[in-house]
């Protein structure tokens, strides 16, 4: 891969799947235990606040107890490694590629370790429960809401997200559906951009067809395996 210099790397819910925090749309998965629409929209959280609080602590405190695997580990080691242009645009509201060492990652869904203050528009870093409606530690008011996007609501960073896509000459997709847009139309318009597209995942997302190449199995083999072919050209 010695023609490559910037890679742009998207990630889901497949990649933290083998630390045991569950994914979205597989069997047994988030939305077949809850309805997208009772917990994850705007409405939602105005409508049962208690329901919707309840349902990211318990997220929050779950993803605390799971530990990086090896597909976050590769991934923190090319981002340490690789002397080009290089961004991990993750989906997932977890902390473990960070926690595996990577530093160039943008939360395009936001993250459970954050309060975001409806009063004062202030963001911080939070760990415990939010069910019983502590003060915000810049302004104290008690409105606080977890730091994720909601179905409905603008992913986060954008701008930033096109730049790199326009800049990259790989474009990887890992352990995603391909269900969720935008993150589901970058491999289009990566390949409108003349990027090279490559997906690794269990099994083909939704839009499969458009990457250049597809290997299927579990991230945990896959992604050690590639990051080794690009570290060593
Ligand atoms: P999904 O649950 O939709 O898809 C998970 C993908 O990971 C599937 O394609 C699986 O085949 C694959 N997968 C499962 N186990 C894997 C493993 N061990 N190794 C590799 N791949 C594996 O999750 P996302 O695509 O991340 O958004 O979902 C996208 C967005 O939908 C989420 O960010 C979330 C959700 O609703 C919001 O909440 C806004």
């Amino acid at each position: 891969m010695t023609d490559i210099e910037n890679i742009v790397i998207l990630t889901g819910a497949g990649v933290s799947a083998e630390s045991g925090i569950d994914t979205f749309r597989d069997a047994g998965g988030l939305w077949e235990q809850y309805r997208v629409e009772d917990v994850a929209t705007p409405e939602a959280f105005e409508r049962d606040p208690d329901l919707v609080l309840r349902f990211y602590d318990m997220r929050r405190e779950a993803i605390q107890t799971k530990q990086p695997n090896a597909a976050h580990e590769a991934l923190a080691k090319l981002d340490n490694e690789w002397n080009g242009e290089l961004q991990i645009v993750t989906q997932n509201v977890d902390d473990l590629h960070e926690r595996a060492g990577a530093s160039r990652v943008l939360h395009m869904h936001g993250t459970h370790l954050n309060a975001w203050c409806m009063a004062c528009d202030m963001r911080s870093p939070w760990t415990g429960p939010m069910i019983d409606r502590p003060p915000c530690p810049a302004c104290g008011a008690k409105a606080l809401r977890p730091d994720v996007v909601w179905f409905g609501e603008m992913p986060y960073r954008m701008d930033e997200i096109y730049g790199a896509l326009r800049r990259a000459d790989l474009f990887v997709s890992i352990g995603t559906s391909g269900a969720v847009y935008p993150a589901a139309g970058f491999v289009r318009d990566a390949k409108e951009l003349g990027v090279r597209t490559l997906e690794l995942n269990l099994d083909r997302s939704q839009g499969s067809h458009w990457f250049d190449e597809t290997r299927l199995g579990p991230a945990t083999a896959l992604v050690p395996q590639w990051v080794d072919e690009v570290l060593t050209g």
